[in-house]
């Protein structure tokens, strides 16, 4: 009798994957697997075997079989930043910014985070869950089959309370995997010297926070919090045992990345104006750099150098950074087509950085169908992985199993 979550994908086009667990640093993120009429066996939710299709069909002739022998199959895409718990929208920021009004004016002018900050406050906990719940939804359909959900709006202890209880609350009901982040260091909320909500994230926001999430992540830009006061909320997250995450390089380089590196932070995300020695830190370091093109390409900024940073050895990961500001882009495979037109990347550095290394860079270990893992898979509607690249803006998978079940 077959159990739950249980079966064969066989045989398989193409299966296509990242050279090994775990994350994959500089020339190795190029050296991914491509296996021809292969074998998936999948046994209650998860990888039970991966080899050829005789062999997977012939040893696990008791299990249902789907078929993909017209299609590429991969692990389920890994986003790595997100802030899908926003309320409300911003399209009219958006449209002045059309219009040449540049995001840090628009937030100097109470606009922008702040914004979001105000619908947050003004939002029922019951739709901020059913909002969490939809976007994490249209993210399976897109392959993505973890997501790492940043509580980054509320800017008040009670805000920042409710969010990180939706947060809480959708990651048990979702059916990819949720890991929550916390980001009350994401701008400064108005009204309140600086000082005094320092004191409140590390006297409230931070210690609540930390019983729902497992990173603290900063934003040390310009307008946001200093490289000073980033060290200091990273360190009064790793008290309460949150491992440290930063915002770094997005506008402006201020040593955020080497600050952070040197704290052991699991990921240094943006990077679109990273310095040589921020570079250097990450080669050197087990930092992930994530990098979101799709951040770039939605605020018309250059994109990061990923050629440069993989070059040097780093191991790069990519993110949607879906917001209501500077991302409106839910589809890692856009972010995997702008990394390979955009950014200098491979086809096979793209998929690295979307599977094994986004799951490094949020501490979980997925990405690479090895036995034993989550059995997250994707199916989809072309041959190669160049395909996929080449239909970057449009493409879906034709279907998609989270923990071995058919979601799409
Ligand atoms: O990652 N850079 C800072 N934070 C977000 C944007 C958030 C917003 O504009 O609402 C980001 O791009
Ligand atoms: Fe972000």
């Amino acid at each position: 009798m077959a159990s739950v979550n249980s079966f064969v994908l066989a045989p398989i086009g193409e299966l296509h994957l990242p050279r090994s667990a775990g994350p994959a640093k500089g020339a190795s993120m190029n050296q991914t697997r491509r296996v021809a009429e292969a074998g998936v066996a999948v046994r209650e939710g998860r990888i039970e075997a991966v080899a050829d299709a005789e062999t997977i069909l012939k040893e696990f002739g008791d299990l249902p079989r789907i078929d993909a022998a017209n299609s590429l199959v991969t692990p389920g895409l890994v986003d790595c930043h997100t802030h899908i718990s926003w309320a409300g929208n911003r399209a009219d920021e958006f449209i002045r910014r059309c219009r040449g009004a540049s995001y840090e004016q628009i937030a100097k002018e109470g606009g922008g985070i702040a914004a979001s900050a105000l619908a947050m406050e003004r939002a029922e906990p019951s739709s901020l869950v059913e909002n969490l719940l939809e976007r994490c939804n249209l993210l399976m359909s897109l392959g993505t089959t973890t997501i790492e959900v940043k509580a980054s709006y509320g800017l008040s202890p009670e805000s920042s309370r409710k969010e990180v209880d939706a947060v809480a609350e959708a990651a048990t009901q979702a059916k990819p995997t949720v890991v929550a982040t916390y980001m009350g260091a994401h701008a400064y909320p108005s009204g309140l010297p600086r000082s005094e909500y320092l004191s409140l994230l590390e006297r409230e926001m931070i210690p609540y926070a930390s019983k729902h999430t497992r990173f603290n992540d900063v934003f040390c830009e310009v307008g946001a919090f200093t490289v000073d006061e980033s060290r200091k909320v990273l360190e009064w997250g790793l008290v309460c045992g949150l491992r440290p995450k930063i915002h770094s390089d997005e506008f402006n380089a201020l040593g955020g990345t080497e600050m952070a590196v040197s704290m052991g932070a699991v990921s240094c995300d943006h990077l679109l104006k990273v310095t040589e020695s921020g570079i250097n830190a990450l080669a050197s370091s087990n930092t992930i750099a994530v990098t979101m093109p799709g951040t770039a390409f939605y605020l018309d900024k250059p994109y990061a150098d990923a050629r440069k940073l993989i070059d040097a050895g780093c191991a790069v990961a990519l993110g949607s950074d879906y917001n209501p500001g500077s991302s409106q882009i839910p589809s890692m495979a856009f972010a995997m087509g702008l990394a390979v037109s955009r950014m200098g990347m491979t086809p096979e550095e793209a998929l690295s950085a979307a599977t094994v290394n986004a799951a490094a860079a949020i501490n979980e270990d997925v990405g690479s169908l090895k036995v034993g893992e989550r059995a997250d898979i994707c199916v989809w509607p072309c041959k190669r992985i160049e395909e996929l690249i080449y239909e970057f803006a449009f493409i879906k998978p034709i279907a998609v199993f989270a923990k071995g079940d058919r979601v799409v």
